[in-house]
C-alpha cells in the first residue's frame, strides 16, 4: 500500500451543537471525538497528518500534543480562516501537500467511529487513473448526508440542502470519507465556487467536477453505517456513544469478560479487563483503568483510572485514580480517593472514605470511617467509627498505624500521631499522643452509673400525670 498523507477536516463551527466548545472536542465516551480520528490516521502509517482547524481551536492542537506526543507522525496544524465550507476547509491544507504525489485520504473530523479495516480498504482503491474514491453507504435514515447520484458513467454528490425530492429517495450518501490522487485534488480544488444553497465551497464537488472531466472515481460501500455516523448535533453524540459503548462491551464479551446487562455498562477505550471477571449493571469503567482476572466489578460502580488486582471485589463503590489488591473487597457504598492504595485480601467495607492512604495486606476498615493521609499496616483491624482528623485547617498530617494494630470502635487520630506495632486504643478515645507498640492507649472519662436513677425518673414523671 502506497503510503497516504491524511487530512483531517475539524475547523467546522459545529452549530448545530449548540455549543461555545468546537464541536470535535465534545467527548465520546471520555475522549474528544477528535482523538478517534487522529488515532485512526496514525494506525495507518501516513507519512504525514494534516489537520485542518481555526484560530480558536488552539485548544484541538493542545490536546494532540499532549496525548499524541509518542505518535512519531509529522503532524502539521493548518488554518482555515473562516468557516466557508469543506473544500475550502481543505484548500488550508494545500501549502502542506505541495511535492507530494500519492494518496491523500481525507477524514472528517466528526466521523469518530471509523475502523482503521474500512479506511484501509478504501485506501487499497488507490491506483494510477483513480483520481477519487469515496466511502459511501447506505443508512437506515439517510437524511442530512449528501446522496451519491450516476449518471452514466457520471458521480456526483449532492448535499441533502441542494437536493431535488427525487435525489432524496437516493439511499447511498456520501461518508465523508475520500481518498483523493494528490495531483487530482490540487488541479481540481483551485475551481470550486459557492454556488449553493449554503454558498459555502463544498469538498464534495471535487467528486464531480473530476468526473465530468472524464476522470475515474470509485466508490467503496460499507455495509456498516454505523461506523460512518457524522457527529453534527447532540442527538448524534448520544447515538455515536452508544454505538460505540457496544461496540466495546461486545469486545470484552469476546475476550472472556462476562457483562451481565450491557445496556447499562459504560466501559471507556483505554480500559483493560482479565477474563472471567463479572461485570454487574450500572457500572462505569473510566481513564485508564485496569481490572484484573476473576474480579467482581459492580453492580452501581464508578471506577476511574484506578488498577484492580485479580480476584477483587468493587461493590456500589467510586474508586478514583487507587490501587486495589489482589483479592481486596471495596465496598458497599465507600469511596476510595485519589492516592489510595488498599493490600492484597484487605477490606474497606460500607460507608468509609480513604483518601491518599496506604492500607496493609489483610487490614479490615468494615464500617463507618475517614482515613485521610495514612499509612496502615498489615492486618490491622479498625474499628466502626474511627476516623483520622487529618487537618487543622492549615495543614494536612499523617497518621500511621502499624503492624496488627487494633483500633477501638470511634478512635479519633489527632494527626500527626504514630500507633505501634500490636498496639489497642479504646473504643472513643481521641488518640493525640504516640502509641507505643504493645500498648493500650485509652483515653475516656470514668464512667459513673447511679443505681436506680432511671427508675426514680420514671416513677416522678408518672405522679405529674
Ligand atoms: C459533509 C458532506 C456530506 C456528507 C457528510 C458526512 C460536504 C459539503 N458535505 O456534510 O456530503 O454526507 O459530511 O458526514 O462536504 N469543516 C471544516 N471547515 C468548514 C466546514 C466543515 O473544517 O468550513 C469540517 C468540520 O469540522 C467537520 C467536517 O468538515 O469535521 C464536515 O463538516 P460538516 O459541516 O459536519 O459537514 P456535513 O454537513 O456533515
Ligand atoms: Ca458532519
Amino acid at each position: 500500500m502506497t503510503k497516504p498523507a491524511v487530512v483531517i477536516l475539524a475547523a467546522g463551527k459545529g452549530k448545530r451543537m449548540r455549543s461555545s466548545r468546537p464541536k470535535v472536542l465534545h467527548e465520546l465516551l471520555g475522549r474528544p471525538i477528535i482523538s478517534y480520528v487522529y488515532s485512526l490516521a496514525v494506525s495507518l502509517d501516513p507519512t504525514q497528518i494534516i489537520v485542518v482547524i481555526s484560530e480558536s481551536m488552539e485548544e484541538v492542537k493542545q490536546h494532540i500534543a499532549e496525548h499524541f506526543e509518542s505518535s512519531g507522525v509529522t503532524t502539521t496544524f493548518a488554518y482555515q480562516t473562516e468557516p466557508l465550507g469543506t473544500g475550502h476547509a481543505l484548500m488550508a491544507a494545500v501549502p502542506m501537500l505541495q511535492g507530494f504525489s500519492g494518496p491523500v485520504l481525507v477524514l472528517s473530523g466528526d466521523t469518530p467511529l471509523l475502523t482503521e479495516d474500512t479506511a484501509r480498504a478504501l485506501l487499497l482503491t488507490y491506483k494510477e487513473n483513480v483520481a477519487a474514491s469515496i466511502l459511501t453507504t447506505k443508512p437506515f435514515d439517510p437524511r442530512g448526508y449528501g446522496r451519491i447520484v450516476r449518471q452514466g458513467k457520471q458521480i456526483r454528490i449532492i448535499e441533502e440542502t441542494d437536493a431535488t425530492p427525487a435525489q432524496k429517495e437516493t439511499a447511498e450518501v456520501n461518508t465523508g470519507t475520500y481518498c483523493f490522487d494528490s495531483d487530482a485534488l490540487l488541479n481540481a480544488l483551485p475551481s470550486l465556487d459557492k454556488d449553493n444553497q449554503q454558498a459555502e465551497y463544498y469538498l464534495t464537488d471535487v467528486i464531480g467536477l473530476l468526473s465530468s472531466s472524464a476522470q475515474e472515481i470509485v466508490t467503496v460501500e460499507t455495509a456498516d453505517s454505523d461506523e460512518t455516523t457524522g457527529i453534527n448535533s447532540r442527538k448524534q453524540l448520544a447515538e455515536a456513544t452508544r454505538i460505540l459503548r457496544f461496540r466495546i462491551n461486545e469486545g470484552w464479551l469476546d475476550a472472556g469478560v462476562t457483562i451481565v446487562e450491557p445496556d447499562t455498562t459504560f466501559i471507556e477505550p483505554d480500559v483493560s479487563i482479565g477474563n472471567d471477571t463479572v461485570v454487574y449493571p450500572y457500572t462505569f469503567l473510566e481513564g485508564k483503568t485496569a481490572i484484573g482476572h476473576r474480579c467482581r466489578i459492580g453492580p452501581f460502580s464508578r471506577i476511574i483510572g484506578a488498577t484492580i488486582e485479580d480476584e477483587a471485589v468493587v461493590e456500589h463503590a467510586l474508586v478514583r485514580d487507587s490501587v486495589v489488591g489482589r483479592g481486596a473487597q471495596v465496598g458497599p457504598f465507600c469511596s476510595l480517593r485519589p492516592g489510595t492504595k488498599i493490600g492484597a485480601g484487605a477490606k474497606v467495607g460500607t460507608f468509609v472514605e480513604v483518601k491518599q492512604s496506604e492500607v496493609g495486606k489483610g487490614s479490615k476498615i468494615p464500617h463507618l470511617s475517614y482515613i485521610g493521609d495514612a499509612a496502615i499496616g498489615e492486618d490491622v483491624n479498625v474499628g466502626a467509627g474511627s476516623i483520622t482528623c487529618n487537618y487543622d485547617g492549615y495543614k494536612k498530617y499523617q497518621t500511621i498505624i502499624k503492624d496488627g494494630a487494633f483500633i477501638g470502635s470511634d478512635t479519633m487520630f489527632v494527626a500527626p500521631v504514630t500507633v505501634g506495632r500490636r498496639a489497642v486504643t479504646g473504643a472513643g478515645s481521641v488518640i493525640n499522643q504516640d502509641v507505643p507498640e504493645d500498648s493500650l492507649a485509652v483515653e475516656r472519662s470514668v464512667q459513673k452509673t447511679i443505681a436506680q436513677w432511671a427508675k426514680r425518673r420514671r416513677d416522678r414523671q408518672s405522679k405529674k400525670r
